[in-house]
């Protein structure tokens, strides 16, 4: 090799050892006389000393510049006591130059490739993402999710599963989002579709036997970009025959325990075994079915308090069905009108028409809405609330799902801005039993909550003509920290009922042939009864990195129009390249 050493593993006890060196420039500083260059490798950096009396060498180290590539050729030697770099695990070492090679000079860089603080447009990275990738804490990211899947794969393989690569080039596979599709140049107007995910490929491998199945898969969605989708990604993708939903989850949940504990040693479990709540409880507790549990601060319901108040927003709220409920932000009696304002807005972008206030201290509660309330309402909403002296109880009154929205949202902003996470706490939690269908008002039809190959509570079956919005399914979400990590079912495994569910879906017979027929007939050929889980590898990075940027955990990622400007995609094609697939593109 071009070295026999990597920078970043010298220490004292290399002292007086020859090492070459080969790396990057990171920082050079002429000290007129004395050049002293720090070499970076993808081990870390170490400081060089180049003498003027080594000609040869001081003539390179006089020409390179930041992140030149050179070799070096030098003796260890302990700095001075003085000058030791107690940040630097390297140092208390220098190494002293003898040689010096230009392996590769450099332009100067469009940005400084430094960690510290240096606001550099996102695109100018993405677009120069190689130099972006050479600093530290995304090295460190990249090695981590590296680690990552490999812990997951050994854990998976010592319990019998394997590995199954599944097509990209497929049918779609609707997980919610647009498929991407690629046109077939040997079948004129026929398309594939990229794989959202390999949903109905895993379940075809259980039909097929293999009973324990996982892969690490990319998934391609299009979608609206948000902080924590892109439109490829990658999942934890698992499938287990004869399983039942304790199954699946007591293995994903000793998983990423042992994630937690061997890539994480920083962070704290907040509770072992993970919680569990359904997704009713987790609804009216955090007003989210991804709750992060870091933190208190629980809806309350005050309905009962106000159902018969002179206020017309509450009682009328309360006469259409609707509930009342309440949020307490400690210690923000103080609120001024515009912080007020400010939490105002946060409940309309949630869907509440408005947001009533209580500030509580020692002198009584303030309210611009007490004129409203009589004094038994506000001692109710502050007895339910659980409000003390110094603490703002905020009021939203709307259908359950809006105020479950609307405070669940502003919960999370409070969350933040009052710094009520630990960020070195891994608060992870199922949630369960959600709902099966939900009803599509816009397309009037039900459809499902989650991917449609979902079983349900055997219990609820009655239920599924009479009243579908109550059936139960066998779903289950991975949440930590406020961020949904996977999700997962236990499947149909019988023809008929997976028809009977296409069928409240909206789907003609014909129609749901025509979509999922390999799946329909495979559970005619002796489907055993099986589930799974998908877990996504970027929302772990996210949160095990605590960023709230998808682009931070991955190498090279795409922007919010889903372009990659390194690559200059997605990009037109030749006139000849369209002729070869049929297609002409129309203004
Ligand atoms: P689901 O659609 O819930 O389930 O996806 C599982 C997990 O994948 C991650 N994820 C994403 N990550 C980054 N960018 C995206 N655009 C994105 N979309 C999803 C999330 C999510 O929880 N086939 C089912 C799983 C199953 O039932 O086995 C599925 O794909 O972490
Ligand atoms: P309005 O009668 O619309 O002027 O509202 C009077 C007060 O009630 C204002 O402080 C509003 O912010 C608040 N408010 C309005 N609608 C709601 C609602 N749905 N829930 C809670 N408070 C509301």
């Amino acid at each position: 090799m071009l070295k026999d050493t990597n920078c970043g593993e010298l220490r004292r006890e290399h002292d007086g050892r020859t090492v070459t060196l080969a790396g990057w420039v990171h920082r050079r500083r002429d000290h007129g006389g004395l050049i002293f260059i720090d070499l970076r490798d993808t081990t870390g950096l170490v400081q060089c000393v180049i003498d003027p009396s080594r000609g040869d060498a001081y003539a390179v180290a006089d020409q390179a510049r930041a992140e030149w590539v050179l070799q070096i050729e030098g003796q260890v030697a302990l700095r001075p006591p003085e000058t030791v770099n107690p940040r630097l695990v390297t140092g208390e070492v220098e190494v002293r130059v003898a040689r010096a090679q230009v392996l590769n000079d450099a332009k100067i860089p469009p940005f400084h490739i430094t960690d510290a603080g240096e606001e550099v447009e996102e695109l100018l990275r993405l677009r120069y993402r190689y130099l972006d990738l050479r600093r530290d804490s995304l090295h460190d990211t990249i090695r981590l999710r590296h680690r990552i899947v490999k812990f997951m794969r050994d854990f998976l393989c010592e319990r019998d599963f394997i590995e199954v690569e599944t097509p990209i080039l497929i049918k779609s596979t609707p997980e919610g989002a647009r498929d991407y599709i690629v046109p077939s140049r040997l079948q004129p107007g026929y398309f594939y579709a990229l794989p959202q995910s390999p949903q109905i490929l895993k379940q075809l491998l259980m039909v097929a036997g293999f009973e324990r199945y996982f892969q690490i898969a990319r998934c391609f969605r299009d979608e609206d970009t948000r902080a924590d989708r892109q439109p490829e990604f990658s999942q934890l993708d698992i499938e287990m025959s004869f399983v039942r939903r304790e199954d699946v989850m007591a293995l994903v949940e000793d998983l990423y325990t042992a994630i937690a504990r061997e890539c994480a040693p920083g962070k704290r479990l907040l509770a072992s075994p993970f919680p569990r709540l359904t997704y009713q409880e987790a609804m009216e507790r955090y007003g989210s079915d991804r709750p992060d549990l870091r933190f208190g601060l629980e809806l309350r319901d005050v309905t009962d308090v106000v159902a018969q108040s002179e206020f017309g927003v509450f009682r009328s709220a309360v006469a259409a069905g609707g509930r009342v409920k309440a949020l307490v932000a400690p210690g923000c009696a103080g609120y001024s009108r515009s912080q007020v304002d400010e939490l105002t807005r946060v409940a309309q972008s949630g869907g509440a028409k408005g947001l009533a206030t209580l500030a509580v201290s020692a002198e009584g509660v303030r309210s611009p809405v007490a004129k409203f309330l009589s004094d038994a309402e506000v001692r109710g909403i502050v007895e339910h609330s659980q409000a003390k002296h110094g603490d703002l109880v905020l009021l939203v009154a709307d259908r359950p799902e809006v105020v479950a929205k609307a405070l669940g949202g502003l919960r999370v902003w409070l969350g933040e801005r009052l710094d009520l996470a630990d960020s070195q706490v891994l608060a992870f939690c199922w949630i369960y039993e959600f709902p099966l269908l939900e009803w599509r008002e816009e397309e009037r039809r039900w459809d499902a909550t989650h991917n449609p190959f979902s079983g349900f509570y055997a219990e609820d079956e009655p239920l599924l003509e009479s009243d579908p919005g109550k059936v139960r399914a066998l779903q289950y979400d991975l949440v930590c920290n406020g961020s949904e990590l996977g999700g997962g079912s236990i499947r149909n495994h019988r023809r008929e009922m997976q028809e009977r569910l296409f069928g409240l879906m909206g789907y003609s017979p014909d129609d749901a042939r025509q979509r999922f027929g390999a799946l329909l007939d495979a559970l005619e050929h002796g489907a055993p009864p099986h589930g799974g889980i998908a877990t996504g590898i970027e929302r772990l990075l996210m949160v095990l990195r605590g960023t709230d940027n998808i682009r931070d955990v991955v190498a090279f990622p795409k922007t919010q129009s889903g372009g990659d400007p390194m690559l200059g995609s997605p990009a037109p094609v030749d006139e000849r390249q369209l002729r070869d697939l049929h297609l002409r593109v129309v203004e």
